[in-house]
Formats: structure tokens, sequence, C-alpha cells
């Protein structure tokens, strides 16, 4: 799939939601549209459900947008089609991949009062399903495709609220720059993610040090909804959580890298260890993720590196430093004798973008 015309100069809609210039008008009417979204990478992590059935996150979360990790999609409603068709990444998706794809166009079929199934067709620029925020990108690229699509004009609060019932971290990425998406209080819908400070506030950098691009054994649906049932560590991280997520949004606010890098590990640390606690105990880290983690933190004791890390529902560490430090962190993780297979470098990225491209365009 080209890129072409994906870096068209964007005009911000008035909804919010970034659009190129006659994207409203023709895409309403050839019942197409196209959209991408970034992935973005939690410093204050959401671990748990207040609301099973609307997807409501049980704690505050912040995330940086991630640039570089992109999911683009098509959506096409056609009336010759007997059910949804889902290609991602060059694969017809099945089973509960699929579902998940079919439920967000219900919802979308229903607000603009459409029976046509779709064609769904999604790249993503990273590896699918393996800790590294695909599900976010994707149900963001996905939900702003299909409103558009379906000649709907709603705004990025709306786009951002059918993401997050999809997948809560997904409502983040319809928002660039720093992103802050508030616990859900059971049985309200309307909760979205609202944006914190745009990408230009702070230019940081997050290495990723991939470790395993194979898909992981336990969803991260699955991992916290286990942890609720089971943990008896799942209440006290319920209950600590707001204390990170308040000192890393003045520690953004500041620039302060100590004091965001700080409480993003606690945050980390905390989530992980309601995890671990779970029935049985969840383990997304392999003995790479360890090797990794342990020579960055003591860079940072002994040599005094300002770098913190974190870990998601998978393997791979997630280095956040000033771009200054970026290179050495990056050749740091190079030296090591641990199991990565790339390094990928991402900084604060755009919200969502509406194309007016068409699938044969790819
Ligand atoms: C560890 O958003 O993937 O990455 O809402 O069930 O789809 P669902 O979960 P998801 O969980 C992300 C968990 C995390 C932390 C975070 O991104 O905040």
């Amino acid at each position: 799939m080209s890129a072409r015309g994906l870096h068209d100069a964007p005009e911000q809609s008035r909804s919010g939601v970034t659009s190129s210039a006659a994207a409203n008008s023709g895409i309403a009417r050839s019942g197409q549209g196209s959209a991408t979204a970034c992935a973005n990478i939690a410093l204050a992590k959401y671990w748990g459900k207040a609301d099973r059935t609307l997807n409501l996150p049980a704690v505050e979360s912040i995330s940086l947008t991630a640039d570089s990790l992109k999911t683009e999609t098509t959506v096409h409603f056609d009336s010759e089609l007997a059910t949804d068709e889902v290609v991602l990444d060059g694969a017809f998706a099945e089973g509960r991949s699929a579902e998940r794809i079919t439920r967000v166009l219900d919802w979308v079929r229903e607000e603009g009062g459409l029976r046509s199934r779709a064609r769904v067709t999604t790249y993503n620029t990273f590896p699918t399903g393996a800790g590294l925020a695909s599900s976010a990108s994707g149900f963001a690229a996905l939900v702003g495709a299909a409103y558009q699509a379906a000649g709907l004009d709603v705004d990025a609060a709306q786009v951002s609220r059918r993401a997050r019932r999809a997948s809560a971290s997904a409502a983040r990425s319809v928002f660039g720059g720093y992103v802050r998406l508030a616990a859900g209080l059971p049985g309200d819908d309307s909760l979205a993610a609202e944006p914190l400070f745009p990408a230009e506030h702070w230019p940081l950098r997050m290495l990723i040090a991939v470790v395993d691009r194979k898909k992981k054994a336990t969803s991260s649906t699955d991992g916290m909804e286990r942890t609720r049932l089971t943990s008896p560590f799942y209440d006290a991280w319920v209950a600590e959580a707001p204390k990170y997520v308040e000192e890393i949004r003045q520690g953004l606010a500041a620039r302060d890298l100590e004091r965001v890098g700080r409480f993003m590990e606690r945050s980390t640390l905390a989530y992980m260890a309601s995890a671990l606690a779970a029935d049985p105990g969840i383990v997304y880290w392999k003995g790479s993720t360890l090797d990794i983690y342990h020579r960055l933190r003591l860079e940072r004791e002994e040599l005094g590196l300002p770098v913190w890390m974190t870990m998601d529902a998978g393997p791979h560490v997630k280095a956040l430093c000033e771009e200054a430090d970026a290179d050495r962190v990056r050749a740091l993780m190079h030296t090591l004798d641990a199991n990565i297979e790339e390094v990928i470098e991402v900084a604060p990225g755009p919200g969502l973008q509406l194309h007016t491209r068409h699938a044969s365009a790819c």
C-alpha cells in the first residue's frame, strides 16, 4: 500500500478531526472513507474496567500518541456484500478480531440508518497484537473511516467515545500529543478522551525495544478482567493509580522528565504487580524484557542517564527520554546481549486523520 495521499496538507475541520479538504461531501456519496491513526503509549496506565458492557476504564490514564506506529484503514459500505469483509495486513480476519470490527460497524450503521455490509482494509506499520497498541490505532482509524464512509459528520469526541467502546486505549489515539482518558462512571456512555498537551509542547522520545513479534498469549482485555476478578492486589492498584496520574500530569505541564518518568515506572510496575498476582498469574515479560529494563535502570542510577521504562501487555520495553539522549538509549539497547528484534523510535504524533483516497489507490 502506498502512503500516497496520507500527508496531503490537512485542514482542521470544525469537528476537530483532521480532514482532507473535499472529504466530507465526496465520501458521503461514495460510501467510502479512509483514515490513519497512530498508536499511543500510556505514561499513566489503564488496567481494569468499571463497566464491561460499555468498556469504561476503572482508572484514569495519560498517553503519548506515537507518530511512527500507524494504522491505515479504508471502509467501503457496499450494498452488494452479504457480510462484512475484513482484510487485516493482507489476510482475511476471522474469529474474535473480525467480530470486534463488525460490532463497531454495527454501531455506525445504527447511527447512520445504514444496512449495507462493509469491506474493511487495514494495514499496520508495526506488529499486530504483540503489545504495541495495534488495537488503539486500529479502532481509532476504523471508527473514523466508518463514520466518514457512512457520511456522518461527527466531532472528535464522538469518534473517541465509539473507539473507547471498542478498546479504551483507542479513545486516546483520536488525539495527538499527550492525551488523557478519565475513569468511567458505570452506565455512562459519554466518556471520551481529551487532548492534554499538543505534540509541540514537549518533543520527548520513546525507544521501543521489540523483543518478540509473536502475538501475545493473553490479550489486555482478558488480562485486566482476570486481574479484576482474581488478583488480591487489584483494589490497591485502582486506589493508587490516581496519584500516579496526577504526578504525571503535573510533570508533563512542567516538562519535568524525572517526575514523569518516575511515576510512569510506578504506574507500570503497580499494574503489572496486580496482574502478576492474578490466578493464573499474567506474566508478559520475557528474560530479555528484564535484561533491558535492568541495564537501562543501572545506566540511570549509576551514570545519570535520564531514561525511564514502561511495559504494556507484551514483552517489549519502551524507554522514555529527551530527544538529545535517544541515540544513546538506542545504542545501549543494541549493545545488550538480549533478544531484541528491532528498536523503534517514536515521538509525539498527530491525532486521527481522515482522507479522500479510495482502496484501489492503495
Ligand atoms: C497495558 O485498551 O487494549 O496497554 O479496552 O480491553 O481493549 P481494552 O484494553 P486495551 O488496554 C490497554 C492496556 C495497557 C495500558 C494502556 O494502554 O493504558
